[in-house]
């Protein structure tokens, strides 16, 4: 069968044989935290460095660029920030609002190679009921849409999903980068000598990666709080640490699962797991597990990475890095990302101990646990 890389490459923009003076609608995930003073901080960057991949093919090959993103979950939400900062690096102009004349009027006059970053798409209720006519103005101004925004592609919202049905569709290098080196992955994975470290607070979707990839890998090492979700039902004492209500009692004696075996405390002491106090609070590895996550990833062919392994907020970051530094050194062919861990590994700057690391949070596990998103079926199933 064919691999879905290959189903996807047959929609790739970089197929398309003339851009010359093309509108493209262009859907990219730059939805970044922002920082207390409300701008872009460049160690959050990530997603955005990720798209001007696809951007500057574009620009280069002569098209104009009509830019649009989400940002945040709230509709008072603004793209300006990012735009802000974009523009620093790219010459580039903003609409502010949908309002007819002003997008005819700035649309009709781009020149060749040029870009407009449209406003949060999460303005308009239809963006979230799949309903894209709010974009009823610009859709007939433009020639083609290219969908880059994988971070987003577990959402069936109509920026990357209905629109799908008014212009030809396609994909962007940075979507299928992801969707290459995540199957990639998955096919790694079944060669053996795989592990599977999972981190984090809550188990979410968390849950159906780790029983959709048990049967695979040979270790799923587990850290952070989705530890204690363990620990507590083999029987130990977890104090006040925090613990996610989820069910695990079909895999919690799988002998695969590799748990702690000691922590940091809230007092920066190392304590063993079976000596956890009442009152005692886990709040990352310690460095024996630091010593046994790394003997079994030393092992591996394949290392797939989702969620740190302390809470990273509060800066506990040791244990997350000393995992980083162990994949590095182990040579596997290496995977991670998702929002918590990107965010760690970019801050301590040690993205090039990856392979790859994904722009997806939501969207990665959801991939990863079925093999598609919605973001992709409306391009591949598209009428
Ligand atoms: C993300 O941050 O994972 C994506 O941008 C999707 O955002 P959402 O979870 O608000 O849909």
């Amino acid at each position: 069968m064919e691999s879905l890389t290959k189903q996807l490459e047959k929609y790739a923009i970089t197929g398309h044989e003339n851009l010359l003076g093309k509108r493209v609608l262009l859907r990219v995930d730059v939805n970044v935290p922002l920082g207390e003073n409300g701008a872009v901080d460049p160690g959050e960057d990530w997603r955005i460095t990720q798209a001007y991949k696809t951007i500057d093919f574009l620009t280069e090959k002569g098209a104009r660029v009509i830019i649009m993103s989400h940002i945040g979950r709230e509709k008072h939400e603004s793209l300006r920030p990012i735009f802000e900062y974009m523009r620093e690096h790219r010459t580039m102009g903003f609409l502010p609002r949908y309002d007819e004349t002003l997008i005819t009027t700035m649309v009709e006059g781009m020149q060749n190679g040029s870009i407009i970053m449209l406003e949060n798409v999460r303005q308009f209720d239809n963006e979230e009921a799949n309903d894209s006519s709010y974009l009823n103005i610009l859709i007939p101004l433009c020639d083609l849409y290219v969908n880059d925004a994988f971070a987003v592609s577990h959402r069936a919202h109509a920026s990357v999903h209905d629109i799908t049905n008014y212009l030809p569709s396609y994909f962007g290098l940075q979507f299928i980068e992801e969707v290459s080196q995540l199957e990639k992955t998955l096919n790694a994975m079944e060669q053996g000598n795989s592990v599977l470290v999972l981190g984090g607070a809550k188990f979410g979707t968390k849950l159906d990666l780790l029983k959709r990839l048990l049967p695979r890998v040979d270790y799923a090492l587990i850290g952070g709080a989705l530890a204690n979700v363990f620990l507590r039902e083999r029987g130990f004492e977890i104090g006040k640490s925090f613990v996610d209500d989820t069910d695990i009692s079909d895999i919690k004696d799988n002998t695969k699962i590799i748990l702690p075996i000691d922590v940091v405390d809230q007092e920066g002491d190392i304590v063993a797991v079976d000596e956890i106090g009442k009152n005692d609070i886990m709040l990352d590895i310690g460095p024996e597990t630091e010593k046994l996550f790394e003997t079994i990833i030393d092992q591996s062919k394949t290392v797939l990475w989702n969620g740190p392994m302390g809470k990273y907020e509060d800066e506990y970051t040791a244990g997350s890095i000393a995992v980083a530094d162990s994949i590095a050194r182990s040579g596997a062919f290496s995977v991670t990302g998702g929002g918590d861990t990107a965010t760690v590994i970019l801050e301590a700057g040690l993205q090039d101990n990856f392979d790859f690391v994904s722009t997806g949070g939501g969207a990665m596990l959801e991939f990863l646990v079925k093999g598609t998103l919605p973001g992709i079926e409306a391009i591949l199933n598209k009428k």
